[in-house]
């Protein structure tokens, strides 16, 4: 296991936030020492804006056993692939390639989301065509110092919301698979991958705010004209109204007033988690 004082600015797609000490986990037993204080779970970074100040909470990220992934072979004439457990620290890119690779359908919604499984399941990350919990199997959790399985209806998963027990890590999932041909697996990736074009690609947390029924967040920031709007190197993405980008040095407290800015103007609830004070 390592421990070590980081920048959060390091371990986040938006590259924002001060330090903490972040416990890298590499088995169980590592697990239960680092969860004998305060904590918090770091998956990929990518849902995040993290305070200047950073947090003083230990920061969890899993490694070593915890970032094992294997989908494993359909078996010819197989209708649904069950796959070995899936380790919550792996990276969901990845999967969504393997899956393709090996002849696997039920991922392709999820191809551009830079998330780890766990911080994928956590928020019940996916796309207009698709979300992580139709494709889980299983999920198994570590909670209070024990692991234990959970059925994935259990975990009242939502549009970007899940409900699972205050501090319960993810650990490792199973997912449900279906052999597919490759061709439909391109072609089903090609659709999604196209919906988002209209992302920016400087970095970002994805989608600031979430959608309102009916309605794209998105639209409506660019609607009431605030695309463009910046606070010092923080900025509202010309190219899509619901990503606020960092155009290099950008702080927690310049794009804490955007995310301000915009919720004066329009009632739109954050889909960002924010660590730490902010003013
Ligand atoms: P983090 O950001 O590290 O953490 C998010 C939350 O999950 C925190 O509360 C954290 O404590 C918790 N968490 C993390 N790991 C675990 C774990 N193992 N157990 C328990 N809790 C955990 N999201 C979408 O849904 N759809 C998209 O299309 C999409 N596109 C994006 C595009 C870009 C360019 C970026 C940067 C982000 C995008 N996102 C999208 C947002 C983000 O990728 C998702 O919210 C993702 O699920 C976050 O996963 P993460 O591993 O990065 O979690
Ligand atoms: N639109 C505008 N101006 C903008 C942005 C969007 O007019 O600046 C319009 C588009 O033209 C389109 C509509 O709004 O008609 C919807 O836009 P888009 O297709 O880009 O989808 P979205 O609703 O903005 C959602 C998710 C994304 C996901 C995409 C693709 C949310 C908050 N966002 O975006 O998820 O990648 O669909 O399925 O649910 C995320 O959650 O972080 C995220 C990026």
């Amino acid at each position: 296991m390592k421990v070590e004082r980081r920048r959060l600015a390091e371990l986040t797609t938006l590259g924002v936030g001060g330090t903490a000490e972040v416990w890298t986990v590499e088995t169980p037993a590592d697990l239960l020492e680092a969860t004998r204080a305060p904590y918090r779970v770091l998956g990929n970074g990518s849902n995040l804006l993290v305070s200047d100040r950073g947090v003083p909470e230990r920061v969890v990220r899993l490694g070593g056993v915890f970032r094992r992934a294997r989908l494993g072979k359909p078996r010819r004439g197989e209708r649904v692939h069950l796959t070995p457990w899936v380790g919550a620290g792996a990276l969901l890119p990845a999967l969504v390639q393997e899956a393709a690779r090996l002849g696997l359908s039920g991922l392709e919604p999820l191809l551009g989301i830079p998330a780890s499984v766990g911080g994928a399941v956590r928020m019940n990350a996916g796309t207009r065509f698709g979300e992580i919990g139709e494709a889980l199997e299983a999920v198994e959790l570590f909670h209070e110092g024990t692991f234990r399985v959970l059925d994935p209806t259990e975990l009242d998963l939502g549009y970007r919301s899940s409900r699972l027990p205050p501090g319960a890590i993810v650990t490792r999932v199973r997912f449900r698979l279906t052999p597919a041909p490759a061709e439909a697996i391109e072609a089903r990736m090609a659709e999604v991958d196209a919906a988002r074009k209209s992302q920016p690609k400087r970095k970002s947390a994805g989608c600031a705010f979430k959608n309102p029924p009916g309605d794209s967040a998105g639209r409506l920031i660019d609607v009431a004209g605030l695309k463009g709007l910046r606070e010092g190197s923080a900025m509202i993405s010309l190219e899509h109204g619901n990503f606020i980008v960092n155009t290099g040095g950008a702080r927690a407290e310049e794009v804490w007033r955007l995310v301000k800015r915009v919720q004066e103007e329009l009632p739109l609830e954050l889909e960002w988690e924010v660590w730490g004070e902010l003013p």
